[in-house]
């Protein structure tokens, strides 16, 4: 009778634990693996703060975030109404900042190049913008290097590939590389977002005055926001900049299956993808340079990838100074031919990877990665980073890495960032003929 009851207790505690397991091993192995790594022991090193948290969202020196300006910065990177500073009078009115950083794309441009003034059509996803009659090659609103996201920004203190804008953090020490026009906005005393987004509406051919601003109804949105400039100071690109910048910041990858799992959900990444994370907080050494909350840093690799010249990439060639990186900035010999470790979350919404976008699928990245051998002959072997080097993963392996990186690392609801309609009444991303019929705004 004794043995009898024993043996049923043994069998209910098997069922139990084949049923209902306390714990996961997976699970078990990923939280101790990641506190681990993370400098104060916890799991909240790596947690995303919520987009409206403003007091846990990294701000920029005298840009403090308010909802004022994050809902005027809101408005103009989608506004078409600025582009207004266009090469040809076809070109007006056509583009914003979101036609190169498009949000179902992941901000990115969903092709190889973004096209602003002088581009043509979206598509479904931007991969059908194309250049525009009447504008030469040279007269493209295009860079020799893919778009970054605009994904988890707040958390680049310097910005570009190349790091070059912003004073603070990786620049101490870069002063004689500065531009007259660096040097005075560095000395304004703003961070990378802040100084960059002042020359991105120059250089994206935007017009920012207080007269057109007026024209398109924005006035009392600048008013709203910035309250404590006087009004001769309020209506320009440094306060437009302002805007942007705040509203990049809020832009956060937090709804992610792998930032739900941080916080608490397990049952918000399959087995495979918590395989994957492993392997890329492990074995696979991702998490050497992809760190913190945003699986960045603002740190230079050479990885020896191919550069947009190589790949198709309109108006650039093999002097272009983005193929060389941090070094174009620099001019130092030891910086040349490496990048800033991006951002990766919502890499599967624009299949176009690497500063020359020459993988397209994100199993060629893992496979590159795993192989370790650099593609572009151009990038001196002294200068790769020696963590790039055979991984040596099984297949199984590379699978669970790309279903990480693929849906792990996904935020599947960036609509949420999105304005439903822009001042102007414009469309956007992109407001030319064949972009309006493609996008349903006709
Ligand atoms: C023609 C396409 C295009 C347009 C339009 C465009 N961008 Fe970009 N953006 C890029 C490219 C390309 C890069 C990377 C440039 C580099 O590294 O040299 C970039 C980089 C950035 C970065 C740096 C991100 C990082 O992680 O370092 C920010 C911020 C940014 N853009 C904001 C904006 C804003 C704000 C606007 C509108 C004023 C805008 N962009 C319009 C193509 C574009
Ligand atoms: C030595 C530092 C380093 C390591 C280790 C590393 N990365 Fe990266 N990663 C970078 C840099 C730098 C880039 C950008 C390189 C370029 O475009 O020239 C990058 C780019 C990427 C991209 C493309 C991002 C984009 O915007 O196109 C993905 C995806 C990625 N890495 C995933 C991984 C995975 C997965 C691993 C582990 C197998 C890994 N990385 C290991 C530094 C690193």
């Amino acid at each position: 009778m004794r043995k009898f009851l024993l043996a049923g207790l043994l069998g209910a505690l098997v069922l139990a634990c084949t049923h209902e397991p306390l714990f996961n091993p997976l699970d078990y192995q990923l939280e101790t693996r990641l506190k681990e790594l993370s400098p104060d022991g916890s799991l909240e090193f790596f947690i995303l703060p919520d987009s409206e948290d403003y007091a846990s969202i990294p701000q920029g020196v005298g840009n403090r975030l308010t909802a004022e300006k994050v809902a005027l910065g809101k408005m103009l990177f989608y506004e078409t109404g600025l582009a207004q500073d266009a090469k040809y009078e076809a070109g007006k009115g056509t583009y914003s900042c979101s036609t190169c950083h498009i949000p179902n794309a992941g901000f990115m441009p969903g092709r190889i190049q973004g096209i602003a003034d002088g581009g043509v059509g979206f598509g479904l996803n931007g991969e059908s913008r194309s250049s525009m009659n009447g504008y030469d090659e040279t007269e493209l609103d295009v860079q020799g290097a893919r778009a970054l996201s605009m994904l988890n920004v707040a958390y680049v203190t310097n910005t570009t590939w190349s790091g070059k804008f912003g004073a603070r953090f990786a620049n101490e020490g870069t002063e004689y590389a500065w531009t007259a026009e660096d040097t005075e906005r560095n000395h304004m005393g703003m961070d990378g977002l802040e100084t960059q987004n002042i020359e991105g509406t120059i250089i994206h051919r935007m017009r920012i005055s207080r007269g057109w601003l007026d024209t398109l109804g924005y006035l009392s949105m600048f008013d709203a926001a910035f309250p404590d400039f006087p009004e001769s100071e309020r209506y320009n690109r440094l306060t437009a900049s302002l805007a942007l910048s705040a509203y990049l910041r809020t832009l956060l990858s937090n709804e992610a299956p792998f930032q739900l799992w941080l916080k608490g959900s397990q049952d918000a990444m399959s087995e495979q993808e918590k395989s994957g994370a492993l392997l890329f907080f492990g074995k696979a050494g991702c998490y050497r340079c992809h760190k913190g909350a945003a699986l960045n840093a603002v740190e230079f690799h050479a990885l020896g990838v191919r550069d947009l010249y190589q790949t198709g990439g309109f108006n650039t060639g093999p002097d272009d100074i983005r193929n060389f990186g941090r070094g174009g900035f620099t001019g130092r010999e030891e910086d040349m031919r490496k990048f800033k470790v991006p951002g990766i979350y919502n890499m599967a919404d624009s299949p176009f990877y690497f500063h020359g976008a020459s993988k397209h699928t994100l199993l060629a990245v893992v496979e590159y990665f795993n192989k370790g051998i650099p593609e572009n002959p151009d990038v001196p072997a002294s200068q790769i980073s020696p963590f790039f080097r055979p991984l040596n993963l099984s297949d199984e392996e590379v699978l669970s890495l790309t279903e990480f990186l693929k849906t792990g690392l996904r935020d599947p609801n960036l609509q949420r960032y999105v304005p439903s309609s822009v001042l102007s009444g414009n469309c956007f991303p992109n407001n030319d003929p064949l972009s309006r019929s493609h996008l349903g705004c006709e």
